[in-house]
């Protein structure tokens, strides 16, 4: 327990869900909610001591839950060459490093969706998620992530809905034009 820490989470998520009621959830709104996690994640709230490390790959550790059916703040850990495929969460996301790097590539779908399995991407841009900068992505954008360099990307995650309470993720393979859709948390959860 870390009363300083749980206290700037609870503050955080607070201040995401009146710029949320108040601005909605496009990009200037989570642009917002952006700034505030980069801030937040700028903190020594979040010692790495404090924080068990993945066995492999990732692992989160919840730092805040919203009631209800309401927003979810995470530590994440990626170890370096973790590598995501272009996904789409189905629900808004902003992330903030605490430190490493991990670069997201964003991507547009550019077929009609009418062919079962099938789906083509084309990227769109880039960011690196490095101390001092974050990224936010809306409802339905498509990002790839990959942790650069030799240390852990170690960063803040919020999203809309708790982890528990996820949407599908939408997997896109690109070099197969290829597309899968994980299973629906919501319905379990609700
Ligand atoms: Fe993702």
């Amino acid at each position: 327990m870390n009363s300083k820490r749980d206290s700037a989470c609870l503050a955080l998520i607070r201040q995401a869900r009146a710029i949320v009621d108040a601005d909605g959830i496009g990009e200037a709104a989570l642009d917002k909610i952006k700034a505030l996690l980069v801030k937040l994640a700028g903190k020594p709230l979040f010692p790495r001591t404090d924080f068990a490390m993945p066995d492999a790959q990732a692992r989160n550790h919840v730092l805040a839950l919203e009631d209800g059916d309401g927003m979810g703040l995470y530590l994440t850990i990626s170890l370096p060459g973790k590598e995501a495929a272009p996904h789409d969460h189905g629900i808004w996301c902003v992330n903030a490093a605490i430190s490493g790097r991990e670069a997201h590539r964003f991507y547009r779908r550019t077929d009609d969706g009418s062919r079962e399995g099938f789906a083509t991407v084309e990227q769109i841009g880039q960011v690196m998620v490095a101390p001092g900068q974050g990224m936010a992505m809306t409802d339905h954008a498509i990002h790839a992530t990959e942790v650069i360099g030799d240390e852990p990307a170690i960063g803040l995650a919020l999203y809309g809905y708790a982890l528990v309470r996820f949407p599908s993720v939408v997997w896109f393979h690109p070099e197969f034009s290829s597309v899968r859709v994980g299973a629906s948390r919501r319905a379990e959860a609700a």
